[in-house]
């Protein structure tokens, strides 16, 4: 089948979280089965100067309120994604600025968004519907969280052939909520601002007319599949999600395995492998000169690389900290984010120099650095609906400690006599949001640091899985096969 791949964003262009990992990620493993995935981002500055050899495909004449927009097509660069083919949307009045994909310099939401996100929107049902200016036209509309959850509800009201439509949920905390008027604006039917539909307390909601109108829906995990359907972390669609729970699958996100690598990474001191782990020492040394830690190869490393927002409970590191420091430990942190955090976490190392180092940031080859150099690393989010760094972590024998939500659950096999025994325990779970609960798991760290048999063991367990993309780029498969029958 053939499938368009509707993003707000795809490394190495453009990240700003795990989207944009899986946005490469995900299409080149399913071209791998034959799945003819092509990608539709909008044309920022990033994209437009990391794409060679565009070619103009398509032109879209104004239709009120969009401006005109030029489409063109190229290839993904890099690695394994390079055999991807892109879209692009060439609109310069709405994309070609300086700042972030969603917000400003000033981290403010850009006040142009739903047209922004509208336009990649329409653009993506119309290049999956009979109204398509190309040749090649997709089976199924794959869309990626708020930004793309127009595409389902244009799709609906297109009358005409079009594709099917599969809403996939990266993160439910991200709306795009904006005024009823917008509705209208976007040359949506009236029909659509109902609680049937787009409405959303008295607005209108991008990710709910996504979740509404798609065929089918897909979330990172099979965890957070069904958390979603409950009230805590329903984030006020569980009735909507509940109600259509036979159209929901939950399938965890692979990641990509050439990339973060440790055996070839080259972004790290030395490569290293399940049989090589002395060598992990160096990048520890390294780890810890350029931070300006105290270099101490015996002291257990404590690592964590995040976006700072509530959702990732780095409230809860800064509680524990010191407690941490006193076991003894280390702690090296690389974030950006809410200026809160920013400001306590620089704080909180600058009271503690040589025990705890903050970068604050978004440094792709630091956080790198991070999963190879740390002897575990901390993942104490409140909610998640995935999670990437968790993966990357077992892969680099780097075994995580994380709060057991979402898919940290679905990925991590917290370490206990029964998993050690049977070779599954490959990190460390907490399950209540509580400092006194994580300070308990890192406890639990501690101790099985200082036993090195079941280290070794816990390095092994979690270097050892598949966290490839390829069992779940056949269920996707699956999904878009069963779309069409
Ligand atoms: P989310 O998408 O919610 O941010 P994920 O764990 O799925 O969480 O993905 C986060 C991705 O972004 C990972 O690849 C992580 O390494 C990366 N990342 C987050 N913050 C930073 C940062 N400050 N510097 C470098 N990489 C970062
Ligand atoms: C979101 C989620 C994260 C997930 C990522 C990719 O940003 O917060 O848990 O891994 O999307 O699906």
């Amino acid at each position: 089948p053939g499938v368009l791949f509707i993003t707000p964003e795809v490394y190495p262009l453009l990240k700003t979280g795990g989207l944009g990992d899986v946005s490469a990620a995900l299409p080149a493993a399913l071209r791998e089965i034959k799945v003819d995935a092509r990608l539709l981002i909008p044309g920022y500055p990033q994209v437009l100067s990391g794409l060679k050899h565009k070619r103009r495909v398509a032109e879209f004449t104004a239709q009120p309120p969009f401006p005109p927009s030029v489409l063109l097509s190229a290839k993904l660069p890099l690695g394994t994604s390079g055999n991807v083919p892109v879209f692009i949307i060439d609109c310069p009045v709405l994309y070609q600025r300086e700042g972030g994909p969603y917000v400003n310099a000033a981290g403010h939401n850009w006040p142009d968004n739903a047209l922004r996100f509208g336009l990649l929107s329409r653009i993506g049902a119309i290049l999956a519907s009979d109204a398509s200016p190309l040749a090649w036209r997709p089976h199924v509309a794959h869309c990626n969280d708020w930004q793309s959850g127009l595409v389902p509800a244009y799709l609906h009201f297109h009358q005409g052939e079009k594709a099917a439509s599969l809403m996939a949920v990266h993160n439910l905390a991200f709306q795009g909520i904006f005024s009823a008027d917008t509705v209208a604006q976007l040359g949506l039917p009236a029909a659509s601002f109902h609680i049937n539909g787009a409405e959303y307390y008295g607005g209108m909601s991008f990710l709910k007319a996504g979740l509404y109108y798609s065929d089918h829906i897909a979330t990172v995990s099979p965890t957070y599949a069904r958390e979603i359907q409950m009230e805590t972390l329903g984030f006020g669609m569980q009735g909507l999600l509940s109600a259509r729970r036979n159209h929901i699958s939950g399938i965890v996100n692979g990641i990509n395995t050439a990339d973060w690598d440790p055996a070839t990474d080259p972004d790290i001191s030395r490569n290293y492998t399940a049989n090589k782990l002395a060598a992990k020492a160096a990048n520890k040394r390294a780890l810890q000169r350029f931070l300006g830690l105290a270099i101490d190869p015996g002291i257990p490393l404590f690592g964590a690389v995040s976006r700072l927002t509530y959702q990732k409970g780095y409230d809860l590191i800064l509680q524990v900290a010191m407690q941490l420091t006193e076991m003894p430990g280390q702690l090296a942190i690389l974030g950006s984010g809410e200026a809160m955090l920013e400001q306590a976490l620089t704080a909180l190392a600058k009271n503690n120099p040589g025990k705890i180092a903050v970068c604050i940031g978004f440094d792709e080859k630091l956080s790198h650095m991070i999963e190879a150099g740390a002897d575990s690393f901390l993942m104490p989010s409140r909610f998640e609906p995935c999670g990437l760094n968790q993966m990357y972590s077992q892969r680099y024998g780097t075994p995580p400690v994380v709060h057991a939500t979402g898919g940290l659950v679905d990925t991590v096999v917290d370490c206990t006599p029964v998993t050690l025994a049977d070779g599954s325990a490959s990190g460390f779970l907490f399950f209540d949001m509580t400092a006194d609960s994580f300070l308990g798991a890192i406890r639990r760290v501690t101790i099985a640091y200082n036993n090195k048999p079941v280290w070794r063991r816990l390095m092994k367990n979690g270097m050892a899985k598949d966290f490839s993309w390829r069992s779940s780029a056949a269920a996707y498969r699956r999904i878009y096969l069963s779309l069409l029958s």
